[in-house]
């Protein structure tokens, strides 16, 4: 097991699982809760490599397998899907028995949001699928792309010309899907913070300067009012950092 202490609030060596399912969750309001999981570089970079992944460690991908436990959906960007590839199960067998023991389904559905639905019905996103995935997109998405993707997905519209957050969360809402676990990427999380709907914010601070041009974890539309989050928990392990924000 990848040992991580908890710095703050009083310190903890060495949680376990429970300890950290508990403390991820803590002060969740019922309802809709949009909360989102990053790593980034010392310096600011959300990618090495062009993905994420050379930026975690066991640690890391410690903690992305626990958050997904208390997932109602997993929401993703597709940008993040045809760079990360996401096939296959999103949970394993401990995992999975975690949530049925709980009245939840085995696997929370994933989530893509896409306005070109430029995704190909045969990526392993949608074929190794254990749930089947909804693609979130807008009106004004060509109809031969809806048409391709909805023997492999539910295609959901939320807004007419543009994604509407709000929407997304109310359609998202009516399908029992509350609890929205966002993996990102950037894009996303800078259309959720432009509408002032992120609840909570994971941010794994990754012991490593990446310097060159990558890009930070939200890109959004210039002039989005900033947003003051409130610090709920600092764990460590070795040098990473692990973060836990929440809205005030
Ligand atoms: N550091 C981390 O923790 C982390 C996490 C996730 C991803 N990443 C990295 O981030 C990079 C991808 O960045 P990205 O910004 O392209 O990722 P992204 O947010 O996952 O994807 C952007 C794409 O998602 C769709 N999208 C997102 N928000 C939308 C909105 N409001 N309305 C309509 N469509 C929307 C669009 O898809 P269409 O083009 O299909 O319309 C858009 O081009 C990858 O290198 C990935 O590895 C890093």
């Amino acid at each position: 097991m990848s040992g991580i202490d908890r710095v703050f609030p009083p310190p903890v060596v060495e949680a376990g699982d429970a300890d950290l399912l508990e403390w991820y969750a803590a002060g969740r309001r019922p309802g809709p809760w949009v909360g989102f999981n990053f790593i980034a570089s010392l310096d600011g970079a959300a990618t090495l490599g062009g993905r994420s992944g050379g930026l975690g460690n066991a640690a890391d991908q410690r903690v992305f397998g626990l958050l997904r436990r208390h997932a109602d959906v997993i929401v993703v960007g597709a940008g993040t899907v045809r760079a990360e590839g996401y096939g296959g199960p999103l949970l394993p067998a401990e995992a999975r028995a975690w949530r049925t023991s709980r009245g939840l389904p085995a696997h929370p559905p994933l989530a893509i949001v896409s306005g070109t639905l430029n995704l190909d019905p045969g990526m392993p996103v949608f074929t190794q699928a254990p749930v089947r995935p909804l693609v979130i997109t807008t009106a004004a998405a060509a109809p031969g792309r809806v048409a391709a993707l909805a023997p492999v997905a539910d295609v959901v519209t939320a807004g007419a010309a543009t994604i509407d957050i709000g929407v997304l969360i109310a359609e998202l809402g009516a399908r029992g899907l509350a609890r929205i676990h966002a993996e990102g990427g950037p894009s996303l999380l800078g259309s959720f913070q432009a509408a002032g709907r992120v609840d909570e914010l994971c941010l794994t601070l990754s012991p490593v300067l990446v310097g060159g041009n990558a890009p930070r974890i939200a890109a959004g539309p210039p002039g989005a009012a900033p947003e003051s989050m409130e610090l709920a928990h600092i764990l460590r392990a070795g040098s990473m950092l692990f973060l836990r924000y929440v809205r005030g």
